[in-house]
């Protein structure tokens, strides 16, 4: 097996859900706009906002970076834009994981110039090997310290996002970036 599960399909749900509850009393009264960052964050997305038990609206955002994984100074392009009025309304970033936090950083700027009222972010997976910007994350799912993960919406090469669990890549398969260590990440 190239892979070994780091986190089961049934310990994400159960997360999953948690988060779903936790937005859902925080935003009681309120009908959010929940945008999820394609293409990482669509599982994620998909169960998460049916987690949630108040309205919602729902949209999609994919945001591009170039120079992110040689230096600082990478740019995000905004490839896909929301197409939700969000003038005035409470955004929720969905993302899958938060790696240098370049590309949350343009997406929250971006919807902030939007006229967003307010913009949280409610991230599965907050990896700070590589971290670059302080990026504050509102709903977050698991902290994982080092190696490749893949599996539920996260790729390699754009493999392995069908997988239900969520893996960690053995490092022949990924240039020597494997290994880990997991913080599960508790409210
Ligand atoms: C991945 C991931 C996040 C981003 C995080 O997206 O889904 O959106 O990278 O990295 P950062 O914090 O360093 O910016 P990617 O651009 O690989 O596209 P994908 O979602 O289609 O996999």
């Amino acid at each position: 097996m190239d892979r070994e599960v780091l986190i089961a399909r049934e310990i994400i749900q159960e997360r999953v859900r948690e988060l779903g509850v936790r937005i859902s009393s925080d935003y009681r009264g309120e009908e959010p706009v929940i945008v999820g960052i394609l293409n990482g964050a669509v599982f994620f997305f998909a169960d998460l906002v049916r987690y949630i038990t108040i309205p919602v609206r729902i949209d999609f955002i994919r945001a591009r970076s170039y120079g992110a994984q040689m230096c600082s100074s990478g740019k995000v392009e905004i490839t896909k834009d929301v197409e939700i009025d969000v003038k005035g309304s409470p955004v929720i970033l969905v993302e899958d994981i938060v790696d240098t936090g370049l590309t949350l950083k343009a997406v929250v700027h971006h919807v902030k110039d939007m006229g967003a009222a307010s913009c949280a972010i409610c991230a599965l997976i907050d990896k700070k090997e590589r971290r670059e910007l302080e990026i504050s994350i509102d709903y977050l799912g698991f902290s994982v310290e080092t190696g490749f993960i893949v599996g539920y919406g996260l790729d390699y090469n754009e493999r392995y996002r069908y997988l239900n669990d969520i893996c960690l890549l053995k490092p022949e398969q990924c240039g020597g970036r494997g290994g880990g260590i997991l913080n599960d990440h508790r409210l």
